[in-house]
């Protein structure tokens, strides 16, 4: 129906728009578009108060964060990962020539399953990269026990965790590093951006140079880095974003418990089971379309969209059942069998923080 206000599943949040010309004016003044200039480096130290953390170094983007954060490892053969995400997870291994070897998630979540790891390990098995799916955070406890018992590297996708936290302690500072987007789509965003966060500084050190092609001074390059450099408009752009974040994921929490509420207890519809002891961004609202719901899950899909709402199947096609990777030995459906179910069933439906509590009842109206 073309009459009918378009609901797309996601808007980003934007600061103030006076707020953000007066950064552009410090900008025009002082002619420091990027390289590590003042607002850069304001960015960087606000994130690190913010998110409670002491190492962080802000890229140009999570994909670039993630090949950067791969590379600085110096890590070899194969990595598992999960067929359960955006593809930028997978494809951040195969640009560092290694290989992906896809382990299976838990069905609820949509996880990485450690158990299902833990059987994929061989001597050739460098490092473990499962994703926080929708924010909400992997089985840690499991994964540490996994990174020190066979003695690999533990990166973890946290793009969608930004302000994820465990009794006010950030789940960024698990493993080994971790890997933020703040790309427009999500809870937090500086237009394009990312971040890595490492307890260990020096990891963070390096990771700092890498973003600068590896310069370390004028005349010394210390590996070869790449152009992973936030500029000075996107850090204006997230310092401001910063102050309106708490607020922005309160309207989003508020969306999200609505959203419960009205679909609570519809035939064949399940929520994703969220860890209650964290504090969440409330990213995304995942719904899994069970075999006794009333339509499949891509018939909810058509028929939200001829009325104008454009939910996502996030994630779906899995990653290894794309053309790129379904050869690898991992990819086998047969194998992800928890992914595959998932992947087949899973619709994220609009949630941002202006999502009116109109707007909720006419995507719910058109799910019971
Ligand atoms: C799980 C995951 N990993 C990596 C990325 C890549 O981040 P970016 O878009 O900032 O490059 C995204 C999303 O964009 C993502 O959802």
């Amino acid at each position: 129906m073309k009459d009918e206000k378009e609901l797309y599943v996601t808007r980003p949040d934007l600061p103030d728009f006076g707020l953000y010309a007066e950064k552009l004016k410090q900008i025009w003044e002082n002619k420091i578009l990027t390289n590590n200039g003042p607002l850069h480096q304001e960015f960087e130290s606000k994130l690190k108060a913010h998110l409670g953390v002491d190492h962080l170094s802000v890229y140009s983007n999570g994909t670039i964060a993630l090949l950067a954060a791969l590379k600085a490892l110096d890590l070899k053969g194969k990595v598992i990962t999960t067929p359960f995400s955006f593809v930028a997870t997978a494809h951040s291994i195969l640009w560092n020539n290694l290989e992906p070897v896809f382990a299976d998630i838990d069905p609820k979540t949509g996880n990485l399953d450690p158990e299902s790891v833990k059987k994929l390990i061989t001597s050739d098995t460098s490092a473990i990269m499962p994703v926080h799916v929708y924010g909400n955070p992997c089985d840690l406890e499991a994964f540490e026990k996994i990174r020190k018992e066979y003695g690999v590297k533990l990166i973890y996708d946290a793009a969608h965790c930004f302000d994820v936290k465990l009794k006010d302690k950030s789940i960024l500072l698990e493993g080994d590093l971790s890997i933020l987007s703040f790309h427009a789509t999500k809870a937090f965003n500086s237009i394009e951006g990312g971040a890595i966060v490492s307890k260990d500084p020096a990891l963070i050190e390096k990771l700092n140079l890498f973003k600068n092609f590896g310069f370390r001074n004028e005349l010394e390059i210390d590996g070869y880095g790449i152009n992973g450099k936030l500029n000075e408009f996107q850090a204006a752009f997230g310092i401001l974003q910063l102050d309106n974040l708490s607020n922005n994921i309160q309207k989003r929490k508020i969306c999200f418990e609505y959203y419960k509420e009205l679909l609570a207890g519809v035939k064949g519809i399940e929520f994703i089971d969220f860890t209650p002891s964290y504090s969440y961004n409330y990213s995304y609202f995942p719904i899994i379309v069970k075999d006794d719901y009333k339509l499949t899950r891509d018939g909810l899909y058509d028929r939200l969209k001829a009325h104008s709402i454009f939910s996502r199947r996030y994630f779906f096609p899995l990653i290894s059942n794309l053309n790129i990777y379904k050869d690898f030995p991992s990819a086998s459906p047969e194998l992800l069998t928890n992914a595959n179910y998932l992947g087949d069933r899973i619709l994220t439906l609009p949630l941002y923080s202006e999502l009116s509590r109109e707007d909720i009842e006419r995507i719910c109206k058109l799910v019971v």
